[in-house]
């Protein structure tokens, strides 16, 4: 398999086609961004520790009975990822009230909620990526009723799987963000990337944030604390 022309340019990778028409090519970056693109750096190394974390993720659910688009990493920075058509939604699960969730409904940082709680938000940048609710999605026919149904059951049982990961690996998953596709024959598959990016990790002891909080808040270097929680996973 070659890589071919690029097909689209993202925040945090860019995405090729192959010789192969079902397989795409994507390459993580080091630029990391927050607020929708208004604090912007390239941080040396942070392509390659999401990459390697998110094809470590995606190869411990795929065990776990859980595909994803993920068909294999290919180098440091680069993954075979099967081609699938986005639905343009973030779907968004708190197990722990944080970031946008404490501010919008004043809610103490760090407080359990009583179960996790899913939000959908429109992929709009130009829009902010704005919450929105099922009536939305359906309003605007992002995606159809049982598709809605499929998307929230699979991100609820993904997030069983993930907090029983971090656990392991003394972390503990405070909240995410999931994108789903289908696949040409019409199967909704987990896609995109799992790692300090799209996730709060608190560490399990201290509740120190190994994520791109500490990048969003200028809280430090977020290279270390990637590779820590590759390291973790890695010992799993
Ligand atoms: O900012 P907020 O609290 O809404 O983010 C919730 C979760 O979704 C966080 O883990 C954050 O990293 C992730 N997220 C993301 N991409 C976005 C928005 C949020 O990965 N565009």
């Amino acid at each position: 398999m070659e890589k071919r022309g690029i097909l689209y340019e993202g925040k945090a990778k860019q995405l090729f086609e192959t010789t192969e028409p079902d397989v795409l090519w994507v390459t993580y970056k080091n630029q990391a961004t927050a607020g929708n693109g208004a604090k912007k750096e390239t941080i040396a190394g942070k392509g390659e520790l999401n990459n390697q974390i998110t094809s470590l993720i995606f190869e411990k659910l795929k065990e776990k009975g859980i595909p994803s688009h993920f068909i294999e990493r290919l180098s440091d920075t680069d993954q075979a990822i099967e081609k699938v058509e986005m639905f343009p939604l973030e779907v968004v699960i708190r197990n722990v009230a944080a970031g946008s969730f404490s501010r919008r409904l004043d809610v103490e940082e760090g407080k359990d909620l009583p179960f996790p709680v899913l939000e959908f938000y429109l992929k709009e940048d130009a829009l902010n990526d704005p919450l929105i609710n099922d009536d939305h999605v359906l309003a605007l026919e992002l995606a159809a009723e049982e598709e809605v149904a499929e998307l929230k059951k699979q991100a609820r049982h993904i997030n069983q799987a993930l907090i029983s990961l971090f656990k392991q690996a003394g972390i503990r998953l405070v909240d995410f963000k999931l994108e789903f596709g289908k696949t040409k024959e019409g199967t909704i598959i987990l896609a995109d990337e799992i790692s300090p990016d799209t996730c709060r990790l608190w560490d399990l002891k201290t509740n120190d944030s190994l994520d791109k909080d500490v990048f969003r808040q200028d809280r430090g270097d977020i290279i270390p604390l990637y590779q820590e929680v590759l390291n973790r996973l890695n010992q799993l």
